[in-house]
């Protein structure tokens, strides 16, 4: 399929090795690299214009806005979780669309909501009922985030929005029970968002699952976004498979067909990197203490969890030395993962980990006061420039009055 993607984690970094690029930076600390964002944008605009969808960036994937006017002549504009990421979009995106949708939207913040968002997507009925009739009056347009209660996703309930008891989406129960003719005449549109990680053959049975639910209601609706969990940039996703869901969603109920992939969008367009502050063996367990934590700095690799690609290294027992690589924190669980490398890991090597654009800096903290890594860009001629650094303030001014 043309535009298929085919890139490795650290394809952009050349011939130049992590050292001969970051040697000089102090780290921990994040490096996001515009090439790779170009060219998943370059993909995700190939998938817009043979489809006539419209494809918004997840902010809450990523959202390093220095970077927006790379992604920007890509994308259609940004879809928001809430306020600060709808005028982060409405900011720095600017002259784009600003999507919204929130789980539940509170009466205090939604009127400056109205400033910054031009859709608007409700999770209920009652959300709906409460603060539709304001957003209509404000010439917004109108969704609701539907629940087709089918998971295609197995054991991963966290990231299953169709999970048993889920509060994301209106199933069609409570469609029937809650909707009445003057709340449908509110709506522009319907909204589902189902799928992680996942390639097109699961949008596809997820749409069957819409249509089976909603097929009586999408004919009257202008647009149809289609979330995001769309590992559209990744090697080997079917591109073709999502291009024809797009089209037949399109022809079938005359709808613009959206799109909202976070992940998609910076896949593979970042690194963290860290050095080696010790190596222990405790038995049979050769450890290395690393400065980066994944507790703070890579919540994902717990919360997923997963084990992210490092530069050099294999997986464990493949290659002559094995390391548990962990951070510097008390908890236990501080554990990136187990890799293998050629030769010993000794103090201060450089390690370079990827794929960490998505879920990082828009989701580290500075638990046991760990400070946040700087956030540098890397560009097409590998030159480097600081966005930005912390220091202890910005841990301190969380926590308290600045006396
Ligand atoms: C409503 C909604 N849209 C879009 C996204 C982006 O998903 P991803 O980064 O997996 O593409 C999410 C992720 O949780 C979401 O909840």
């Amino acid at each position: 399929m043309s535009g298929a993607d085919t890139r490795h984690p650290f394809a952009a970094l050349g011939t130049d090795s992590p050292e001969e690029l970051f040697g000089k930076l102090s780290t921990p600390c994040y490096i996001i690299d515009e090439r790779q964002l170009r060219r998943n944008g370059e993909i995700l605009a190939g998938v817009a214009s043979r489809t006539g969808c419209r494809i918004l960036l997840a902010q809450k994937a990523f959202s390093n806005y220095d970077l927006y006017p790379v992604l920007a002549p890509f994308l259609a504009g940004t879809e928001a979780s809430g306020l600060y990421e709808a005028r982060l979009g409405a900011e720095e995106m600017q002259d784009r669309e600003v999507h919204v949708f929130c789980a539940a939207y509170r009466e205090d913040e939604f009127t400056e909501l109205l400033q910054y968002a031009d859709h608007i997507v409700f999770n209920s009925p009652r959300q709906l009922e409460r603060f539709g009739p304001a957003a209509k009056s404000a010439g917004k347009s109108i969704g609701l985030r539907v629940n087709p209660e089918c998971s295609t996703q197995d054991g991963h309930a966290i990231y299953d929005p169709c999970s048993p008891g889920s509060r994301l989406g209106t199933t069609r129960s409570q469609w029937d029970a809650s909707m009445t003719p003057s709340l449908l005449s509110l709506l522009d549109g319907l909204h589902f968002h189902t799928l992680c990680e996942q390639d097109a053959d699961a949008l596809k049975t997820t749409l069957a699952a819409v249509e089976e639910s909603f097929g009586d209601i999408l004919p009257h609706m202008k647009w149809l976004n289609m979330g995001g969990g769309h590992h559209i940039t990744r090697p080997g996703y079917d591109i073709q498979c999502l291009e024809d869901c797009i089209i037949y969603a399109a022809k079938k109920w005359d709808v613009q067909v959206y799109l909202e992939p976070g992940e998609a969008c910076a896949l593979n367009a970042g690194y963290l990197a860290a050095h080696v502050l010790d190596v222990l063996q405790n038995r049979d367990t050769a450890i290395a203490v690393l400065d980066a934590s994944a507790a703070c700095h890579m919540p994902d690799v717990l919360e997923m969890p997963y084990i992210p690609p490092l530069y050099g290294a294999d997986k464990p027992g493949n290659a002559a030395y094995t390391y548990r690589l962990a951070g510097p924190t008390c908890l236990a669980g501080d554990i990136i993962g187990d890799y293998s490398f050629a030769g010993p890991l000794h103090e201060n090597d450089l390690l370079l980990f990827g794929d960490m654009a998505i879920y990082t800096t828009c989701k580290n903290n500075t638990f046991n006061g760990m400070p946040l890594p700087a956030i540098y860009a890397i560009d097409q001629n590998k030159k480097i420039r600081l966005l930005a650094q912390f220091d202890y303030l910005n841990f301190k001014r969380r926590l308290g009055s600045l006396r």
